[in-house]
């Protein structure tokens, strides 16, 4: 069994994909989420976690300088003894030496073709420019904005009736799919080295 945290700040629909997939698969490896780690104290994803029975842990970044909000962040991640880190719509972005220290199982899921559209609102950015071709990305995160090696992507082109609404739903739809299928081979990995 390998051990997922992940990090959120708002509405979490990425984290509760993630915990549904983990639990419904049926295979020997069962994997577990252990921890939700969110930045914003009314993040929806902490009522998620609740619901999910998963630990939630406010890291507050207000009022206190990043290096003590990412020592908080990094003492939970090393005392649940996590195997993969997830940031899943996790607005903030994190030091070099956080990303030095989880290098290789570190993830990311951004709702765009990267390298198009990096950064936030991407889907609204990217319809208001006339773009057509939309998706998601999953990738390792690095030290810049969504620059990370990209694991996985899948795209599609925007009908010429969709709204901006139709394509976030469609876009929201792939990332359940290709989020939990990428972290479930790097909890899969995990568990190999582990064994070992
Ligand atoms: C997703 O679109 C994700 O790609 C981006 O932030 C959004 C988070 O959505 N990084 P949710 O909080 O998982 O519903």
């Amino acid at each position: 069994m390998a051990r997922l945290a992940v990090l959120a700040s708002g509405n979490g629909s990425n984290f509760q994909a993630l915990v549904q997939a983990l639990r419904s698969r049926e295979s020997p490896a069962r994997h577990e989420c252990v921890l939700l780690l969110h930045d914003k104290e009314s993040a929806y994803a902490a009522i998620r976690a609740r619901e999910l029975g998963i630990r939630a842990q406010h890291v507050a970044y207000h009022r206190r300088s990043r290096q003590d909000s990412e020592a908080e962040l990094l003492a939970a991640i090393r005392e649940s003894d996590v195997d993969v880190v997830a940031l899943a719509g996790f607005m903030r972005l994190l030091s070099p030496a956080v990303v030095a220290e989880l290098s290789g199982r570190l993830v990311n899921i951004h709702p765009s073709i990267l390298p198009a559209w990096p950064g936030t609102d991407s889907i609204r950015r990217a319809f208001e420019a006339g773009e057509r071709i939309f998706g998601a990305t999953v990738h390792f995160v690095d030290e810049g904005m969504d620059t990370g090696t990209v694991i996985a992507a899948r795209s599609f082109e925007a009908a010429p009736e969709d709204t901006l609404e139709d394509i976030e739903r469609k876009v929201h739809e792939i990332e359940h799919c290709i989020y939990p299928n990428i972290v479930l081979e790097l909890l899969d990995q995990a568990d190999i080295r582990r064994r070992r």
